[in-house]
């Protein structure tokens, strides 16, 4: 008897004194809104008994990220400290914050500068050798030829014809984490959806108003990223993948940009479900799923396990580098993670983007600069982009986006390897293609290596991305290590 009260006071003070940890990523927080991670093998009943109440019917924003074992909710300080951070079922808390506080402008995007595209993809295919068909896709930029040879071209700039697998990519999810994205534009040519068919995305910061699918956003964002990603129908892109639009950003009219890590790592898992639902009933035709984020941002434990969690699913996830000079990208999250594949950017002479970050978390690097896109003013509009993207940070210190439109340029060509081989599942061999065909030490302008700490020599990698399509007379294998 005295030993069990003595165990029920030893219990009860444990319980009363435990504090789980909680975390502030640096930036601006989301008012109020937390991210609740829960022990392995903890329940969400059991957690809601510690807690003395159901979560999800006193916060409207509560959802539950089960890969996770996780949750988002909206709550007072006292209410988290009292109920929530009080019981050791919790792993850890994490304060929700904006990604990207900065905010876009981007003078390239006026009305006098649309153009209206005729359709310029030449659908007549040829059998060159017994093994790849091939296709021509003509008026492809000077990005598109860039990355369709295996070495080092003197481009003039103009519009040429170029040579791609058949069909490229087709069967991939490429899925656009964007402002959203005119899905009828005709670079599309039909393969752009919305996101589980929905209307409003549920992956914004709560209070979020414009949450509807389409990209309202003025600068065109999430269109012009997917057009380089799957617009192959207009010679956009080199691939003909699915673009699925997940709006992550709302509301990102004029100055204004956020996207929060709860949303992020919402949209995340689920599409990470979706793909091992696809994986596990064999869909016909399925290529493999990719994602390319459109942010980086402060460094937040959710959306480092969201990543983990998506790459040993299966899913490739493609990440920009930072857009400045002095970041190493040991300090840029999360293109430092080694579950990502980190892209640079530079321009049609081969030179490195010099407002990019630097280091040897940098994997691979695509043009970025002078890139014809389509934007969402209506079905056929294109645009030439006239220097980097840009925007301005909150404050007011320009800083220019670069490397935003280099990384759709590396997921389209990722998805020719993942369409060609059908590497559903196998991002180790979608970076091992990427890393075999690209072209070493043809960038100029490279950061110069440095020392870092006491004897680290950081060097920022030398390879441009490459898929060796685009030839007179194919012969052999398209690409290197593309089976026979
Ligand atoms: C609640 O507020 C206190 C005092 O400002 C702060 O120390 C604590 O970290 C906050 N806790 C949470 C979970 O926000
Ligand atoms: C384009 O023109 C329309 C109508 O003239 C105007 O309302 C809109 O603000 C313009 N957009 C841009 C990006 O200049
Ligand atoms: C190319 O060859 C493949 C198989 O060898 C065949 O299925 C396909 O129809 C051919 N395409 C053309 C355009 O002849
Ligand atoms: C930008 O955000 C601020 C604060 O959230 C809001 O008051 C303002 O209306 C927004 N501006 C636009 C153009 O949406
Ligand atoms: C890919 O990432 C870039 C870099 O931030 C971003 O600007 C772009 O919107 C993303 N594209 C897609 C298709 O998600």
């Amino acid at each position: 008897m005295l030993c069990q009260v003595l165990f029920f006071l030893y219990f009860s003070r444990a319980v009363n004194s435990f504090r789980a940890p909680y975390f502030v990523p640096e930036g601006r927080l989301v008012p109020d809104t937390y991210i609740v991670r829960l022990r392995e093998n903890y329940g969400l009943q059991q957690h809601f008994e510690h807690c003395g109440t159901d979560l999800s019917v006193l916060s409207p924003e509560f959802r539950t990220i089960p890969l996770l074992n996780s949750y988002r909710v909206q709550l007072d300080n006292a209410t988290v400290e009292r109920l929530i951070r009080t019981d050791p079922g919790v792993e850890y808390i994490e304060h929700d914050v904006y990604f990207a506080g900065q905010t876009f402008t981007d003078t390239a995007f006026g009305n006098s500068t649309i153009q209206n595209a005729h359709s310029d993809l030449d659908l007549t295919t040829t059998n060159h050798s017994k093994r790849w068909d091939t296709e021509k896709i003509a008026d492809a930029g000077w990005a598109l030829q860039m990355i369709t040879v295996a070495k080092k071209l003197n481009l003039d700039g103009r519009d040429k014809t170029i040579r791609t697998l058949r069909n490229p990519g087709a069967g991939v999810n490429a899925y656009v984490l964007d402002t959203g994205v005119r899905i009828t534009h005709n670079a599309f040519g039909g393969r752009a959806s919305n996101f589980r068919s929905m209307t409003r995305t549920e992956y914004c910061p709560p209070g979020s108003v414009n949450t509807d699918m389409g990209d309202d956003s003025t600068y065109s964002h999430g269109t012009a990223v997917a057009s380089l990603v799957a617009g192959g129908s207009m010679g956009l892109g080199i691939s003909f993948a699915n673009a699925i639009n997940v709006k992550v950003c709302c509301d990102c009219l004029g100055q204004n940009i956020s996207m929060s890590s709860s949303g992020v790592a919402l949209a995340f898992m689920d599409i990470t479900e979706d793909h091992e639902a696809i994986v596990r009933s064999a869909q016909e035709g399925f290529k493999g799923s990719i994602i390319n984020l459109s942010f980086t941002g402060p460094h937040s434990l959710t959306i480092e396990a969201a990543i983990r969690k998506a790459k040993s699913s299966g899913i490739t996830v493609v990440v920009p580098a930072t857009n400045d000079p002095h970041l190493l990208t040991s300090q840029d999250f999360p293109c430092n993670l080694a579950e990502t594949i980190c892209v640079a950017s530079c321009d049609f002479l081969y030179q490195f983007y010099d407002y990019s970050a630097y280091g040897d978390d940098i994997d691979i690097i695509a043009p970025g600069k002078t890139i014809k896109v389509a934007i969402a003013s209506d079905n056929n509009a294109i645009h030439f982009l006239a220097g980097w993207f840009r925007y301005f940070s909150p404050h007011s210190q320009l800083k220019l986006l670069g490397n935003s439109f280099a990384s759709p340029i590396v997921t389209s060509v990722l998805s020719n390897f993942m369409g060609h081989e059908g590497l559903t599942n196998d991002p180790k061999t979608v970076r091992k293609r990427m890393l075999d065909n690209s072209i070493r030490n043809v960038i100029t302008k490279l950061p110069p290596s440095t020392i870092v700490g006491r004897r680290r020599l950081v060097k920022t990698p030398n390879r441009l991305i490459s898929i060796p399509t685009n030839r007179d007379h194919p012969r052999g294998p398209p690409y290197i290590g593309a089976p026979y």
